[in-house]
Formats: C-alpha cells, structure tokens, sequence
C-alpha cells in the first residue's frame, strides 16, 4: 500500500505509472454480480443479515463446492465473512487463546503475522526455500516446535506456489495426529495456470477453510469472504461474529450469489492473467531476472533480484523514480531474506505487462 501511495504520487505530475504493485485484479465486478447489486438496491430494504450470512448465499457457495470441487459441503458450515481478513480474524479470535503458537510459512502474506501479534498470538515463521517450492513440509513444520495452529496458503501470496494433493494430504494428516489447528488459505483459488488448486476440505472437514469473492470473482471492494468451519468452531464464530460485525454486507451478499454463474467472463479474466504470466516467465530471465518462484497460482511473480540489488526496497523506489513501474519490494512477506526480492503482480492488462518488461529492460540496459 505504501508502493501504491508513492505511485500515486508520481502519477499526480502526469507520468504513466505501470501499476505492478496491487494485488487485486484488473478486471471489474462482474455484469450479473452489479445487475444483481442494482436489484437489490431497488428491492431490498439492506437490512442486517444473519452473523453467518444470507442463507441463499451460503447455500450458493455450498453450491460451488459441489460443482467446482466434487466436495459435499454442508451449508451450516458455512460462515459468510467481512471479505477473508474477516474470517481469518474471526478464527484466530475464536480458536485460539493468547500466547498460542501459530506456525506460518515464510515468505508470507504480510497481513497474517500482523493479525496474529496485534491478538496476543505468537507469530512462528518457517522458512521455506526452493527445495519445498516456498510451502511448508511436515518436517519444516516439526522443527517449529510446539504449534497450536498452522496457516497455509495454496496458491500463495506472494509466490505463486501451491500445495498439491499428496503435500496438502501429508500437512493435514500431520496437524491431524500433533494436535495443530490447519487454517488453509483457499483466496486464490480458481486462478491457477496448470492443476487445479486442491481444498483442505478433501482432506476431512476438520480444517478451518478461508475463501472469498476479492481474487478469482474479481470483488475486492465488496468485502465479502466465507469460511468453513469445523463442527466445535461454528457456535464460538458465530457468536463473536455477531459482537464484532453484526452481519457482513448486505447489498454485496445479494450481489454475490451472483458470482458463481459468472464463470465465463471470470475465466476470461484468468487467460488474461496467463497470459501475463507467460510474458513475465518468458521475458524476465531475457532480461536477466532469472530466478523466480514457481507462480503456479495468483498472479504473482517472486523473483530474486539479489544480483542486482542488497535493498530491494531500495531498487525498487529507483525503479519508480526512474521507470515509472511500481513493484512491491519482498521485506514485508520476509523480514529476514526479502531485501534479495521483489514481488510483481500481473493481474492488470497485457498491454501494461508489455509495457513494464520494456521499461525495465531499459532502465536495466
Ligand atoms: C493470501 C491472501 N489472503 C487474504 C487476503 C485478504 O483478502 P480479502 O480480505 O480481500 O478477502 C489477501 C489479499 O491480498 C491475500 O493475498
């Protein structure tokens, strides 16, 4: 966000800025998603809804799973969240006590740690290497020492990386027999650019799922997530959800049942993204950016750019005084190794991708 500020800044003098650093899709809601929106400001009074959501939304999203995944989803394990930063609060909130332990693979969306540590839970960074495509092992996880939870992320932000079937399998059979609470980020799932992402939930319904309508349904603004919950957490989250929320949005409910017969135009959205992608892979290591994380999902690239550079925050402010491209530095999703990376997002257009691999093959040159 302080990337995104600075690039503001420099576009206040008229300069194009190549806007590399968000982490939201270019693409806006989708048409049934507003025309559904726009009903429901003509007929709906947009009270507040029940803590757990619309039942016809939670029933869309039980739904999904079903169609997307071949997953029998109980709709009353569903709970409707203020976009999944809600449900990861409401989680951390209602299974955990303070001084509990939650294990996070580094590098890590940054807003995770912060959540963890301003709630009195201890953050406990596992580093994750190439050797693991930046996810956690069993073995990684075992060398944390004691965990009361563990947060995973498949596609992750900001690597790309992705857990498959038999790792995911392995990682909820472990928390499974030590007795650790798995909180599987689902947040980018359905934008994956070779096997589909694979839920927690195929493991068993004893993991807390965190998913929303921000990345694939292409809704940031909207607010609006869910989580599945495990039997003994659907009581404790509604209630806390009702004291801290009362009830997620209203009107961005009602437009969410939309969302899942959005698919086509979604779709759309993500050959574009892949499309991103495939100049990014194909053009970066020309350019002599060589070492990249495996970007299997989201829209991201994590590329090492220790060759170049020992501050990335640093490089990364020239580029924008220089170049006019935002990139986001890597400190923030890794306080110890980030200053060697740099995290590019290609959820805008292809044009743009076009652009800022021109731009940085001049200012490199
Ligand atoms: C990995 C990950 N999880 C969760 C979120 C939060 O998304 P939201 O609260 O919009 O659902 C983000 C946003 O960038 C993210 O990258």
């Amino acid at each position: 966000m302080e990337v995104l500020k600075a690039a503001n800044e420099r576009e206040a003098d008229g300069t194009r800025v190549m806007h590399m650093e968000v982490g939201e899709p270019g693409a806006g809601t989708p048409a049934k998603v507003l025309a559904a929106a726009a009903r429901a400001l003509k007929e709906d009074p947009l009270g507040y809804t029940e803590a757990l959501g619309l039942p016809e939304l939670r029933r869309a999203i039980a739904g999904h799973y079903r169609d997307a995944y071949g997953l029998a989803v109980p709709e009353e394990r569903i709970a409707v969240t203020t976009g999944s930063s809600g449900g990861f609060l409401l989680t951390l909130v209602s299974a955990f006590d303070a001084g509990d332990r939650i294990g996070l693979g580094v590098p890590y969306y940054p807003a995770y740690t912060n959540m963890v540590r301003a709630l009195n839970l201890e953050a406990v960074p596992i580093a994750t290497t190439a050797r693991t495509h930046f996810q956690p092992t069993p073995e990684l996880v075992a060398q944390a020492g004691r965990l009361d939870g563990l947060l995973v992320a498949s596609p992750a932000n900001p690597t790309g990386s992705m857990l498959n079937d038999a790792e995911l399998s392995a990682l909820s059979a472990y928390c499974e027999a030590e007795g650790i609470r798995l909180i599987s980020d689902e947040i980018y799932h359905g934008i994956t650019y070779g096997a589909p992402a694979v839920s927690a939930l195929a493991h068993g319904l004893n993991a807390v799922v965190l998913n929303g309508f921000s990345k694939y349904f292409c809704m940031t603004g909207w607010r609006l997530g869910w989580m599945v919950l495990p039997d003994d957490l659907l009581r404790p989250v509604e209630r806390i959800a009702q004291n801290l929320f009362v009830s997620p949005p209203n009107i961005s409910q009602r437009a969410a049942v939309a969302a899942f017969g959005c698919r086509e135009e979604l779709d759309a959205n993500v050959a574009v993204y892949a499309e991103n992608r495939r100049l990014l892979l194909d053009e970066l290591p020309e350019i002599g950016i060589k070492d990249l994380a495996p970007a299997d999902g989201a829209f991201y690239i994590f590329a090492n750019v220790s060759h170049l550079t020992n501050d990335s925050s640093d490089w990364c402010r020239r580029l924008l005084d220089e170049a006019a491209v935002a990139i986001t530095p890597g400190v923030d999703f890794d306080p110890e190794r980030g200053a060697a990376y740099v995290r590019v997002s290609f959820a805008g257009s292809t044009d743009d991708v076009r652009e800022t691999i021109r731009r940085l093959r001049d200012w490199l040159a």
